[in-house]
């Protein structure tokens, strides 16, 4: 008998005896192993290094048995395939090399397709798709247009809000534009380079979309997420609207495999909202992961018990595990969505 993959499964909407999961930032500062790791190496070494990228992205899966891998890597990458490049500073987030705010800044952004400087990426994935069993699933990732140009703009983390961004988007709208039309050409490219060597799906994570107000969603970050969905129309996307879920209607959120949904509103508002032939992925409130493991189970089957028994539901958290949640809690939450079980299918 050929493996499940119960990912792949859900993908294409068939009914699975349980609930696939995988947690975003699943490799990470939770892990003693990741730690142990890090303390040996800055993060940019990690994620450039195969081996060590390899090996990282593994740790979650060996640990707790999660039914899908996410590549260790950063959204950020692709800023520095286009020019700007970045550093992760403790305790301070990402910082960036330069921000890109004026059509000087804009003309010295790097022309070459960014897959000539990701190698390390892709060649992540060749190695990871070897190591992993056929039933897990391997994901790549991008960072969703108007994500990435809030970093690229503001030059690094955005705790501060916004400012230079919507002063762009304001000021000089063609210049806006431009950085957008780039970077969307930059994530296209990525996201097929890395579903070409071997990973099953990839996950566009639009964190900073919460930010924009539904009528800025639709004029600063909704065209180039349906540009990037036109040319990706026949594969796997994972589209992660964090805090926006609710500006989009059906027909844009179809022209993606799978929507991504926060924990704010329930899955079985969404499910309303969307329809029954579409992929659903999350949404276990973070905050819950700090608690205890027998919360962690009661939540976990509120969330189970929201979705109901159709099918086209992909276990994860409404946002990324935290690092300060004990590793048994994650344990807690895979082995609650396991035990999970549908009696009517297979
Ligand atoms: O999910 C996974 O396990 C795969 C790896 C992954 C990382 N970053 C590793 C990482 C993924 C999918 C990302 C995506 C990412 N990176 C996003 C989108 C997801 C989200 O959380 O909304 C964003 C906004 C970034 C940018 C970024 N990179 C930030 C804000 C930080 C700092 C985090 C912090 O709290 O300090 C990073 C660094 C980073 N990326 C770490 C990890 C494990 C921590 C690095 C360290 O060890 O110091």
């Amino acid at each position: 008998m050929s493996a499940i993959n119960l990912l792949m499964d859900t993908l294409a909407l068939r009914p699975t005896y349980r609930r696939p999961i995988w947690v975003m930032r699943q490799a990470g500062r939770y892990l003693p192993e990741y730690r142990a790791v890090r303390q040996q190496h800055s993060f940019k070494v990690m994620v450039e290094t195969p081996d060590i990228a390899t090996e990282i992205t593994l740790q979650p899966v060996r640990r707790f048995g999660v039914d899908a891998a996410i590549i260790f890597s950063d959204i950020l990458v692709l800023l520095e395939a286009l020019g700007v490049s970045y550093e992760i500073v403790e305790g301070q987030g990402p910082v960036l090399a330069r921000s890109v705010r004026t059509a000087a800044d804009f003309a010295s952004l790097s022309t070459e397709p960014v897959t000539d400087s990701l190698g390390y990426v892709y060649e992540t994935l060749s190695m990871l798709r070897k190591e992993l069993p056929p039933e897990v699933a391997l994901l790549g990732f991008a960072g969703a247009p108007w994500t990435l140009a809030s970093y690229i703009i503001e030059g690094g983390n955005s705790r501060g809000g916004f400012p230079a961004i919507h002063a762009l988007l304001d000021s000089d709208p063609p210049l806006f534009g431009k950085v957008m039309d780039r970077i969307t050409d930059g994530v296209i490219d990525h996201l097929k380079a890395q579903l070409s060597h071997g990973a099953d799906a990839v996950q566009l994570f639009d964190s900073w979309a919460g930010m924009l107000n539904a009528a800025d969603f639709r004029r600063a970050a909704l065209p180039y997420l349906l540009r990037i969905a036109k040319a990706m129309k026949d594969d796997p996307v994972i589209y992660y609207p964090k805090g926006a879920g609710q500006w989009l209607t059906r027909e844009e959120v179809t022209k993606f495999s799978i929507i991504g949904v926060d924990s704010r509103q329930s899955l079985a508002f969404y499910r309303e909202k969307f329809g029954p032939d579409f992929v659903l992925q999350g949404n276990l409130d973070p905050a819950i992961m700090k608690t205890d493991a027998r919360t962690i189970r009661l939540e976990a089957r509120a969330v189970l018990d929201s979705h109901g028994p159709g099918p086209g539901h992909i276990f994860n958290l409404g946002h990324g595990i935290t690092p300060d949640v004990p590793p048994d809690h994650m344990q807690a939450l895979v082995d609650a969505v396991h035990e999970h079980t549908f009696k009517d299918t297979t």
